[in-house]
């Protein structure tokens, strides 16, 4: 009897929804009452959405942060190009893959990726000469928050998830560990 009212507990929990993987583990999550921009005396601060409940559904990567690229994929979002939903983004089917990476795998860069999101004026001329190679770009450089990582751990996902940029294995680098 104990056994099937777990089991119908179990159920209900799982149909409904109230348990779900993510929804505890949002790293960044700051409550609104503390974040610096909301009124923490305004009452109606409680009826805000959390951040957490509202992204709850997303994809997430190994960090708890939401994978962008499989909610776009997944067509769980659909981001306008412009203010009045008309306009359509330029995307660029082209890799760069760069090779000066010592023993981890090659960063290939994914040009489709980004122009979905974003326009070639938001990397060129700056921080990227549109140039295959002819940026001296470096991981300490990119940890600094130049290039890559202007927008990498700031609005993109983090540069602490190596393999989502070092994603091509090459003879002198460790075989996929992902
Ligand atoms: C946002 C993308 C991105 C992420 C994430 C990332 N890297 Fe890099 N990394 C780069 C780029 C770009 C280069 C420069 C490649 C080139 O110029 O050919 C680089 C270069 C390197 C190099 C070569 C030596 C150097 O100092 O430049 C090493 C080693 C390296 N990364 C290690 C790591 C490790 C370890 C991680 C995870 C903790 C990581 N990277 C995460 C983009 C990234
Ligand atoms: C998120 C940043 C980003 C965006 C947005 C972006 N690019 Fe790039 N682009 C790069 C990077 C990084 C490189 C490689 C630079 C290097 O290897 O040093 C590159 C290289 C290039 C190159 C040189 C290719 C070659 O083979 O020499 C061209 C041309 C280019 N981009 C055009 C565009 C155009 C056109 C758009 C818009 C449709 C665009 N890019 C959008 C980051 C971006
Ligand atoms: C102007 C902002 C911007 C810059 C600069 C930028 N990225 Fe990104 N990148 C994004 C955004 C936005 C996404 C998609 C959202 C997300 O994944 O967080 C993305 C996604 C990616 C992806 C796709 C990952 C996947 O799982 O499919 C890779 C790989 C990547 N970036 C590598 C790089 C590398 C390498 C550089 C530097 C050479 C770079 N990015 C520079 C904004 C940027």
């Amino acid at each position: 009897m104990l056994r099937i009212a777990w089991l119908s507990l179990a159920i209900m929990i799982g149909v409904t929804g109230l348990v779900r993987p993510g929804i505890a583990k949002d790293p960044n999550h700051v409550p609104a009452a503390k974040d610096g921009y909301h009124d923490p005396s305004n009452r109606s601060l409680e009826s805000l959405q959390k951040p957490a409940q509202a992204l709850n559904a997303f994809p997430h990567d190994r960090l708890g942060e939401v994978n962008w690229v499989q909610t776009l994929d997944k067509n769980l979002i659909a981001p306008r190009a412009d203010l009045h939903g008309k306009a359509s983004m330029k995307v660029l089917n082209q890799d760069i893959v760069m090779t000066n990476t010592k023993t981890m795998p090659h960063v290939r860069f994914p040009h489709a990726t980004h122009t979905r999101w974003l326009d070639c004026s938001n990397c060129h001329p700056k921080p990227f000469l549109p140039v295959a190679k002819g940026n001296a770009i470096t991981m300490d450089a990119v940890l600094r928050g130049q290039f890559c990582g202007a927008c990498h751990g700031r609005v993109a996902f983090s540069p602490f998830i190596c393999e989502r940029c070092h994603s091509d294995v090459h003879a002198g680098s460790p075989k996929k560990w992902w």
